[in-house]
């Protein structure tokens, strides 16, 4: 597949994403990236791409027509267009399966002072957001959108076995890993693990992964499955003993593990959050 990003900081994008697993997937073949800068379609000598908003106001929006021409210059008719910005929709693992799919993705990176709407309102299929939070524009979600969806495209991981474990059969937070040195500081590795018994193990991280779900993550938590249930207090105890960190004080350490399949049914809490901060909007 082949993604293109239309940005005004084209060298942002292209360095990470020449880098570490998605740069060898890229020289290899397996996906094709073009960043363009949007300044190459710009206007007059000075190669503009923005104008004062009608109705007055601080700042300055991204013209529509200049946007239009660096579009165009990449557009096929099987093209899926994407506009990033913070009011856009939620980007997911779904919405980053349903992308791996496609086979051209033009990602045009938002501005932080605010973009012409009619590029939203005529130019794109989508806009879309990381989160609930305000980036200065939007190279960063760009960024993210091709890491999450160039991982899922055969061999740029290389080992699909990773990919088929970590995300596809269990939804919620993946289950700890541990490596060598058996012990460090005095910090043990779960007895579990060298024990041998790959049943214990699988057991044992299934156990831990829907333990760390419930506790960092328990909007992403699935319902108990069905076996029965010897009682509340059986269960907790097992959760804690499975889970470093998820005790009664809550959850102390970050997320490490990947979210990879957010579950359709999971409910999730309306977020407090106001997303038009830092934005021209007087
Ligand atoms: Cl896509 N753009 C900006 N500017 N901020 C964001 C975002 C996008 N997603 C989350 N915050």
């Amino acid at each position: 597949m082949r993604f293109d990003v239309l940005t005004l900081f084209p060298d942002m994008v292209e360095g990470p994403l020449s880098t570490s697993i998605l740069g060898r997937g890229r020289q290899a073949g397996l996906f094709e990236l073009g960043c363009h800068d949007v300044r190459a379609h710009g206007l007059g000598r000075h190669k503009v791409v923005d104008d004062t908003p009608y109705g007055g106001g601080s700042g300055m929006v991204m013209r529509v027509d200049v946007v239009d021409a660096a579009l165009a210059a990449v557009r096929r008719p099987e093209s899926r267009v994407l506009l990033t910005e913070p009011s856009g929709r939620r980007f997911d693992q779904a919405m980053a399966r349903e992308l791996a799919a496609c086979p051209h993705v033009v990602i045009i990176c938002g501005h932080y002072e605010g973009i012409d709407a009619r590029v939203r309102e005529h130019l794109v299929d989508d806009c879309v957001s990381i989160g609930d939070y305000v980036l200065t524009g939007g190279e960063y979600a760009a960024m993210v959108i091709v890491d999450a969806v160039a991982r899922l495209l055969p061999g740029v991981l290389g080992n699909e076995g990773s990919l088929a474990e970590e995300s596809f059969t269990r939804p919620g937070l993946e289950y700890p890993h541990y490596t060598r040195p058996r012990t460090y500081r005095g910090w043990e590795i779960p007895e579990v693990l060298v024990s041998g018994n790959h049943g214990r193990v699988a057991a044992w991280r299934e156990e831990a992964a829907r333990a760390r779900t419930l506790a960092i993550r328990p909007d992403l938590a699935l319902p108990e499955p069905e076996a029965p249930v010897k009682g509340k207090r059986a269960a907790r105890k097992a959760t804690r003993a499975a889970t470093p960190g998820a005790d009664a004080t809550g959850p102390t350490r970050p997320v490490t593990g990947p979210v990879d399949d957010v579950p359709e049914t999971a409910p999730r809490p309306p977020p407090p959050v106001t997303l038009d901060e830092g934005a021209p909007s007087e």
